[in-house]
């Protein structure tokens, strides 16, 4: 039987596990890229026996060859504490990983996803955000490296498909959460569950009043997984993610309510160049792809605070 070979680089982080799995469960054969450097092999332990899933490791950083027929650019750290502790090598992850993964897709013909995202907005002056925005990115700041980073992968995809004709595929990923999130990455969605369930104080920057709209996994590796099924003409960039706005302080209290913690919120300043509000316009998706999110914020959260509490429990 005919099996489509699909690598997925950053295959073995958070988001890239949960695509490995439903790759392998749509009958695709599927090579697990990843140089451990935020991800880890627990993410993709219930795999490793499969007979159709490979982990290599490897840094994207430099060429690889392999046979396969589509890809889905992950690699890459997400979290602005894993993405800032060495900016160089994210930059280089980003643009590097870019042309490496581009250059095999045109060797082997593959079609190429990017796993972009909404920072290329930057801090917006724009709400929601729609794809046609530019954004508005500090080229300097200490986010700059990610940000700008994406931004340039972003060039290369289309100069790819203008120059070489390559199926691309550009998707802005909007704050998405859900088990196998990395538990010290400060992204917030884990940051307050591992507070609340190790019984600290949750810590709210700024007033609480910034907004985000969370996406549960499931969803988002649907939208990715749409998105490289549509027709050729249908490049993106496209914005996946859930338009549901929550204050980051209604976010700490329900938290809080839901594992029954004893924790306080407390709250500190807001970081450099922390966004006041982000969230996506999905319309696009929703007419070229016919997707949508489908979890409530409570039902994905459930899960998650699960998945942590198991982690703390096996520690
Ligand atoms: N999770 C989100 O909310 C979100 C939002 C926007 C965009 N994204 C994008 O989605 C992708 C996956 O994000 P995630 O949340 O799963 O993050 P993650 O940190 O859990 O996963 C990234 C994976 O890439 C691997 N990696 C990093 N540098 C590499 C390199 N040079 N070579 C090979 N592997 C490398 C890491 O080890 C890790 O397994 C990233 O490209 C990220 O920018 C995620």
């Amino acid at each position: 039987m005919w099996r489509k070979r699909v690598l997925v680089t950053g295959g073995c982080g958070f988001l890239g596990s949960h695509l490995c799995e439903r790759l392998l469960g749509s009958g695709s054969e599927v090579l697990c890229v990843d140089n451990f450097y935020t991800g880890t092999k627990d993410n993709v332990i219930q795999l490793l026996d499969h007979p159709h899933f490979e982990v290599m490791r490897h840094d994207v950083t430099f060429p690889l060859y392999v046979e396969v027929d589509e890809i889905y650019n992950l690699a890459c750290p997400a979290s602005p504490i894993h993405y800032q502790r060495d900016p160089v090598q994210t930059t280089k992850t980003a643009v590097h990983g870019a042309i490496n993964t581009l250059g095999l897709a045109k060797r082997v013909k593959a079609k190429i996803l990017l796993a972009s995202t909404s920072e290329v907005y930057g801090d917006p002056e724009v709400h929601p955000q729609t794809e046609d925005y530019r954004g508005r990115v500090n080229t300097i700041g200490p986010r700059a490296c990610y940000d700008e980073g994406k931004r340039c992968a972003e060039t290369l995809f289309f100069d790819y498909y203008r120059q070489h004709n390559l199926r691309i595929r550009v998707a802005r990923i909007f704050n998405t959460y859900g088990p196998r999130m990395h538990p010290d990455d400060g992204r917030v969605v884990s940051n307050f569950i591992m507070q609340a369930l190790r019984g600290e104080p949750i810590t709210v920057f700024g007033d609480g009043s910034q907004t985000r709209s969370f996406c549960y996994v499931d969803d988002l590796v649907d939208g990715m997984l749409g998105l490289m099924a549509a027709g050729d003409d249908f490049t993106g960039p496209v914005n996946l993610g859930n338009p549901v706005e929550f204050t980051i302080g209604e976010l700490a209290e329900k938290v809080v309510a839901m594992t029954g913690s004893k924790s306080e919120i407390i709250f500190e300043p807001l970081p450099e160049d922390d966004p006041m509000q982000r969230q996506p316009d999905i319309s696009l998706a929703r007419r070229e792809l016919g997707w949508e999110p489908k979890v409530p914020l409570e039902e994905g959260l459930v899960k998650t605070v699960a998945y942590f509490r198991d982690l703390i429990s096996a520690a």
